[in-house]
Parts: C-alpha cells; structure tokens; sequence
C-alpha cells in the first residue's frame, strides 16, 4: 500500500486478481462530476472498479453512515459540501447473456454512459431503447429514477437489476416487478441514499424493432413514412432534444428540475375553466399536467438572476451560467414551487435530487 498527495492507491488482493480502489480523506472538488457544475466538496471519496472491490471495501464504507453514489451527476444538485462518503463506482462491460430470433438479453456494468449503451445497442440490431438516446448519465442510474422520454420508460426494457446493500453486504437479484418502477421513480429513487449500489442492469431487447412513435412530434415527423428505422427514430429524437434541451458541456443543468405533477380530474377541470390552455395528459392516477407551462405562464421562463435562471426554450430546466454555489440555484427553485403553489394551487416536486444542508 502506498499514499502520495493524500491520495491513498490500495491493491488488494482477492482471488480474482488485483482489485484496485482509490481512497481519499481529502476533500474532493465535485464540480467536475456535476453536470449543474456548482462546487461541492466530498470529504470521503472512493473509486470503486467492481463488485469484489466493493465487497473487499465495505468495512471502509461502513465506518461512513452519510454517504452518495455517484453515477454522471446529472440528476443531482449539490447545495453544500458533501461531509461524508462519495462512492463513484466504475464498473464497466457488456455482456450478451442469451438471445434467440426475438430477443437479446444484455448484463450492463452500472458504469457505462446510457447513450453509448443506445448506440451500441443500435449497432448490434438491439432494439427498443432509441427513445431514451441522448440522456445524459450511467446505465446504472437509469433504474433509479426509471427514464423516460418520447413514450418510452426504461422499466420495459429491464429485466434484472444487482445491486449491494451497502448496510448488510448482501448482493441482491430485484427482477422488473420488485423495482416499484413508477413515473421518476422506484424502489431505489425512494430508499435511504447512499444504502443501495446498483452494480450492472439486465436489459431484454428485441431483434425485430417494434417502434414507439406515440408522442406526437415523432408521431407528425413520421407520418406517412412506411420505412422508418430505430436508428431514424433516435436521430430525431436527437435533434428534438438538442433543439429543445441546453447541452450541460454548453449550459450548466441537470435537465427537468421539477416532476409533471399529477392532478385530479376536479381540479384539472377546475383549472381549466381558468386556463383554458393548459396543458394535461390523462394518466391511471389522474391529470399529469405539464409544468414547463405552469412555469412558463407563471412568468419565469428565460428569466436570469446574476448567473443562474431559467432556460429560455424549456421552463422546466433550470440554468447556470457560472455560478459556483448550489444553493442558489435552490433558492430560486423553491421559489418558483412557492409561486406555481399560490397561482395554481398545484404541488411541484423537485426531480433533481437535492444534496447537502440549506444553511
Ligand atoms: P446521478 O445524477 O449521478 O445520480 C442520480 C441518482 O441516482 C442519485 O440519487 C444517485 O445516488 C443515484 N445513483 C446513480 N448511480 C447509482 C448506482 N450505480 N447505484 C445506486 N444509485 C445510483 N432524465 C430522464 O428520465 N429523461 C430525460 O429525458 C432526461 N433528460 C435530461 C437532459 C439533460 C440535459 C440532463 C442534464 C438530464 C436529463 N435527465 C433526464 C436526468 C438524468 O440524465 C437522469 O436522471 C440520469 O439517469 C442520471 O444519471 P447519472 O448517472 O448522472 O446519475
Ligand atoms: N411546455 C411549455 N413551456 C415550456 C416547456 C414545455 O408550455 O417551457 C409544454 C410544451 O409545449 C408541451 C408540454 O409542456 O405541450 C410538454 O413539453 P415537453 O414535450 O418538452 O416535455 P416535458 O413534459 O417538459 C418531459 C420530461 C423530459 C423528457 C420530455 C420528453 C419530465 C419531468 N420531463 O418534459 O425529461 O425529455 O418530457 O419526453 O417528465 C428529465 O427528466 O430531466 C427530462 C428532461
């Protein structure tokens, strides 16, 4: 073992092989591995390579009750430093499990960026994923909070997800049905942070392509067309995204800041005789209405604030443009929760994941 620069390297030796982690008890500068880019510290950070290193460092992180997994950062906005353990789990690899005429089955190691995984998926003549193409992030954070876009859900496409429980050590198997996958959400989304480390995610593609065109600006670009292709499908679903989202290398933000909330069918009623152009979709639990429009006619869509704002083309995302403290950024969110509470009567819920103390 050998420690330079207050960066500590250790080799363990298992049976596999060398397992290698890094451990710091320096404070470790987040802003980088945050897409919001706002500067956090962690004071404990450990790089971790697969799951044997996990295993051989759970003592290690057991000594640490506040504690992160970090993916890309970006669902996530860090409003202090961070005063316990970051683990940035590294575990790459994809592995062709089974297939036959129909169907693939993939095991992807939690670590590996979810648009590379599309394209490869593409590549191969793996499909059902080319809706989600372009959304930032890890292959093992997209259980968490079940991404979605243009009609599509990663829980359709999940078979199995491993994970440890970082409290007991216990490596655990959670097929689709034991994820509690919902709308932004699942089993992980609503456990204690920090408890669970998702390490690889089983997908089951299909071989022949079985296109979701169901949101309508795919649905009026495709019409009439006979000959579209998954690879079609997700190029514009590309383009719409780069038209309509800030690029986070361009513009600092972590994508919808907010949920669409759910609303009963009284109050979407209610609201409409009001608004008459507001915008809601039907779901199981009620009226899912969109909150880009409520903040958008609430009168803050492109404000700017010293460095931070709202994005100009997309009211849900809030923007940073420099600014280095988090906190900012959740200030001006909670007021704009309290402003769509007292014009709409209407609840937003943050998306992003909210880390640090408001001090
Ligand atoms: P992080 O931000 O690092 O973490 C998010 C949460 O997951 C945290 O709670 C973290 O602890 C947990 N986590 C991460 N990795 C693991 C792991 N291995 N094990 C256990 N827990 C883990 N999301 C959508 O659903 N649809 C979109 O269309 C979409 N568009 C976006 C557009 C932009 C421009 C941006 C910046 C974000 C967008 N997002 C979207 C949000 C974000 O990309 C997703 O939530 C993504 O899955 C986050 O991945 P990450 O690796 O960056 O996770
Ligand atoms: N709208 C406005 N003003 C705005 C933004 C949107 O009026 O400033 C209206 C649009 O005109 C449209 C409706 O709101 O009628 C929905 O807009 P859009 O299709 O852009 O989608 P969204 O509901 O704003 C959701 C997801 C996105 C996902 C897109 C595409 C949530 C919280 N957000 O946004 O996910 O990419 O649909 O499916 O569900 C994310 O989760 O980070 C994210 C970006």
């Amino acid at each position: 073992m050998c420690c330079s620069g207050g960066w500590c390297r250790i080799a363990l030796k298992i049976n596999e092989g060398d397992v290698f982690l890094s451990i710091t008890s320096e404070q470790v500068d987040l802003s980088p591995l945050n897409t919001f880019k706002v500067a956090a510290k962690a004071k404990y950070f450990l790089i971790v390579d697969s799951l044997a290193a996990i295993r051989s460092a759970l003592p290690v992180i057991q000594q640490h009750n506040h504690r992160l997994v970090l993916g890309g950062g970006s669902n996530i906005l860090f409003i202090s430093d961070f005063d316990g353990l970051v683990i940035y789990p590294q575990i790459k690899g994809i592995d062709l499990l089974h297939q036959d005429d129909n169907r693939v089955r993939i095991s992807v190691g939690a670590s590996e960026n979810w648009h590379q995984l599309v394209l490869t998926c593409l590549k191969n003549g793996w499909y059902g994923l080319e809706n989600l193409a372009l959304i930032p992030g890890s292959v093992g954070a997209s259980p968490v909070q079940n991404i979605g876009a243009y009609g599509v859900e990663v829980k359709s496409f999940i078979h199995q997800v491993e994970f440890i429980d970082l409290d007991s050590g216990e490596v655990k198997l959670f097929a689709k049905g034991d994820c509690q996958f919902g709308y932004r959400d699942s089993f992980f989304k609503r456990a204690t942070p920090g408890r669970y480390l998702i390490t690889r995610v089983e997908f089951e593609l299909q071989k022949k392509p079985d296109l979701c065109l169901s949101y309508q600006p795919l649905k009026t670009f495709f019409a009439g067309l006979s000959d579209v292709t998954p690879t079609m499908v997700m190029e514009r679903v590309c383009q719409i995204r780069r038209e309509k989202l800030p690029d986070p290398d361009d513009i600092a933000n972590a994508g919808s800041f907010f949920k669409n909330p759910v609303v009963s069918e009284s109050q979407f009623e209610r609201l409409k005789q009001e608004y008459p152009q507001m915008v809601g979709y039907a779901t199981a639990s009620g009226v899912k209405l969109a909150a880009g429009w409520l903040i958008e006619h609430a009168g803050f869509k492109g404000m700017t604030e010293g460095d931070i704002g709202v994005h100009k083309h997309q009211a849900l995302v809030l923007v940073n443009y420099g600014e280095p403290k988090g906190r900012k950024i959740w200030h001006l969110a909670k007021r704009i929760q309290r402003a769509i509470q007292e014009k709409y009567h209407v609840q937003l819920e943050a998306e992003v994941r909210v880390i640090g103390h408001d001090q």
